[in-house]
């Protein structure tokens, strides 16, 4: 989709409308008495299509950008099934003349709601949306710098692209994304945006002994990846590493799970595809500060070589770990990966993303990541990073006594809890027994397994992986370097 400032008039456009906090006497809206007679109330995402004078309304509660995302994101979706229309033409919706928050908000809702997987619909749609046309005409009447809207647009289509891109590779069936495919697709993205790039393949992994990522993917007839892409511009004041869970598929393995809950399970490579989008977001964004991304893409199945419970392994970082239950997989590939991570860069932050545990998803929802994690300035930064780029978060704490259920008889510890109770945290407290102490108060764990993947379309998200981490990561970055 290509955007373009343009004041005007053009054929088969479709304007959409924002009515805010139920303002139905704005000068903007045209179609009054329509709108009253029809019962349109102006809540949050309701839509009113006027095909008489093209025109879409759309309700908004308040100016704030994720309401606004969310109002953007639907009427995108509404305007795709009216093949009529070929472009969008928006105003500029400010509250205070500084502040580009709600302008953000609407490009990248029309960005994301727009989304569609369609390479695998044998007789697939034409996208027939190609083009926004934003006027500079004000909601408020405050008068919107040109450079400072072109900034804008700017920075919502490398992000709504970093996003999009992700959810591409998720959704991806798992036959036609195996850990070298992703590993592909990050050489790729790396030559396209100057980033660094190294491929760890089998024989590698063996060296660095990384035992218990070697042990999930034992049974797979595609061989494991650990992916490293780094950002490295100069005189850069914060260095951060980021790791994520790249499952290309999780069948659970012996500890089989159950078909309901298999189907989905290629969006276990969601925390891995979310490092690549967001690498290539910040080198496109040129963000002054280093990053170094890593991914561990492997795929848990079964067969006559897999690993099973009762076995013992021994991780990258020497510790040993009694395996209870073969479907607890993310927690034995991220340990190593972030040994790995950690032996190779020297860093001020460390955040993981995973689709870790459906009991994240019990606690807080479908539409809330999960962070865990000691130090509280990491905390901050991803509570903040949440609220500024609308991805929902909250934070699940840790406490010393969920710790001990981790305790092995056999090993120095279990890869599951011996309780039914606090599934996500005992996993983040698995996870933290592989950060080196000194970098205990730098790493935050984020669980993305409610909004990583999404069965009935909401907000900005339609059906399908939603790319969450990857506005969530960039907006805590950007904040890094001021
Ligand atoms: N990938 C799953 C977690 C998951 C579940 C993600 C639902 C998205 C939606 C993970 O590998 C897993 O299977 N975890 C187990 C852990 C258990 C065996 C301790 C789980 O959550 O059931
Ligand atoms: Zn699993
Ligand atoms: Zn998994």
């Amino acid at each position: 989709m290509e955007i373009k400032i343009n004041e005007r008039k053009i054929k088969n456009s479709l304007e959409v409308i924002f009515i805010i906090k139920k303002n139905l006497q704005h000068p903007f809206i045209k179609e009054k008495a329509l709108l009253k007679k029809m019962g349109f109330k102006g809540e949050q995402d309701e839509i009113f299509f006027d095909p008489h004078n093209d025109r879409l309304y759309v309700g908004v509660t308040s100016f704030e950008h994720s309401d606004f995302r969310s109002a953007a994101a639907v009427a995108a979706r509404d305007a795709r099934t009216k093949e009529h229309y070929n472009s969008l033409r928006i105003a500029t919706y400010t509250q205070k003349k500084s502040d580009m928050g709600s302008m953000q908000g609407i490009i990248e809702g029309l960005l994301l709601g727009n989304y569609s997987f369609t390479t695998y619909k044998s007789k697939s749609k034409k996208d027939t949306l190609k083009k926004i046309y934003i006027s500079q005409k004000d909601y408020s009447k405050n008068i919107v710098a040109k450079k400072e809207l072109e900034r804008v647009i700017n920075e919502a289509m490398i992000l709504a692209e970093a996003v999009n891109k992700t959810r591409d590779i998720i959704n991806t069936p798992p036959d036609d994304c195996y850990p070298k495919i992703l590993a592909d697709i990050a050489k790729d993205t790396a030559k396209k945006c100057n980033l660094e790039c190294t491929i760890l393949e089998q024989k590698e992994i063996k060296k660095e002994n990384m035992g218990a990522l070697l042990a999930v993917a034992r049974a797979s007839r595609h061989e494991p990846r650990v992916i490293h892409l780094a950002h490295t511009p100069k005189n850069v004041k914060k260095k951060v590493i980021l790791v994520g869970k790249g499952l290309t598929y999780d069948s659970g393995g012996l500890s089989l799970k159950p078909s309901d809950f298999m189907t989905t399970m290629k969006s276990d490579k969601s925390g891995g595809s979310a490092i690549i989008g967001i690498m290539q977001a910040i080198s496109k964004l040129n963000l002054p500060i280093e990053v170094h991304g890593f991914v561990g893409a492997v795929e848990n199945m079964i067969g006559g070589d897999a690993y099973k419970p009762d076995d013992v392994l021994i991780s990258k970082s020497g510790k040993t770990i009694e395996v209870k239950n073969t479907d607890a997989e993310g927690r034995l590939v991220l340990a190593d990966v972030l040994t790995y991570a950690q032996q190779e860069v020297k860093a001020d932050y460390i955040f993981d993303l995973a689709t870790l545990t459906g009991a994240c998803v019990v606690a807080l929802g479908e539409y809330t990541s999960g962070i865990m994690g000691f130090g509280e300035r990491p905390k901050k930064l991803l509570k903040k990073a949440s609220l500024k780029s609308g991805e929902m978060s909250a934070e699940l704490p840790f406490n010393r006594h969920l710790a001990k259920l981790l305790k092995s008889e056999i090993a120095d510890i279990c890869n599951i809890s011996s309780s039914r109770y606090g599934g996500a945290i005992t996993a983040g407290l698995f996870l933290s027994n592989f950060i080196e102490e000194k970098n205990k108060n730098k790493w935050c764990h984020i669980d993305i397994a409610g909004p990583a993947f999404v069965q009935h379309a909401w907000g900005e998200n339609p059906y399908g992986a939603s790319g969450a981490g990857v506005r969530l990561i960039v907006s805590l970055l950007k904040d890094l370097t001021r």
